[in-house]
């Protein structure tokens, strides 16, 4: 049987991009299966304690995905031996963690859209008060990223034909 695989979503205040990644992606794991270990955490401690912010946790529930309960946390250094992929929603997060760790030196760290065909950065919604945007694309990178650890690419293009 294949072994749980742990991912943290990360962003700069686990208020917004990030709290949508995991709750994304524990939606898709839950129809689509595999044994994961799903959390999100911030760079900074500027959020921490506080809820999903109301127009994110707004468009996870028109789409039926909950996130009650989640206050934002900071990623503390022990997050990096726990996680086997520590997905940041861009560059600047991934600068951050590395500040936090000293480094990559497993190679854990990515962005969340480079699992996909066109990778950048997911701009922050708390700034651009974008948050269909924000979340289309959270919600592309986590199909990416749901088909890159499960193997499933095939399955994926079957779907959409
Ligand atoms: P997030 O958005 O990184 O997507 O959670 C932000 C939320 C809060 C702040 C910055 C970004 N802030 O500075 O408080």
């Amino acid at each position: 049987m294949d072994k749980k695989q742990r991912i943290m979503f990360v962003c700069l205040g686990n208020i917004c991009r990030s709290p949508m990644a995991e709750f994304i992606f524990k939606k898709i794991a839950s129809e689509r299966g595999g044994d994961f270990d799903i959390s999100s955490a911030a760079t900074s401690s500027e959020e921490c304690g506080n809820p999903v912010y109301p127009p994110a946790a707004g468009i996870l529930r028109r789409h039926s995905i909950s996130c009650g309960g989640k206050r934002a946390v900071q990623f503390v250094p022990d997050d990096y031996e726990r996680y086997d992929f520590i997905i940041c929603m861009e560059n600047r997060n991934i600068r951050s963690l590395e500040r936090i760790v000293g480094g990559d030196p497993k190679g854990r760290m990515y962005r969340l859209l480079d699992f996909t065909d066109n990778p950048r950065d997911i701009a922050d919604p708390w700034y651009t008060g974008d948050f269909e945007t924000a979340y289309r694309e959270i919600y592309e990178g986590c199909e990416a990223l749901y088909n890159h650890l499960t193997n499933n690419t095939c399955k994926e293009r079957a779907d959409r034909v």
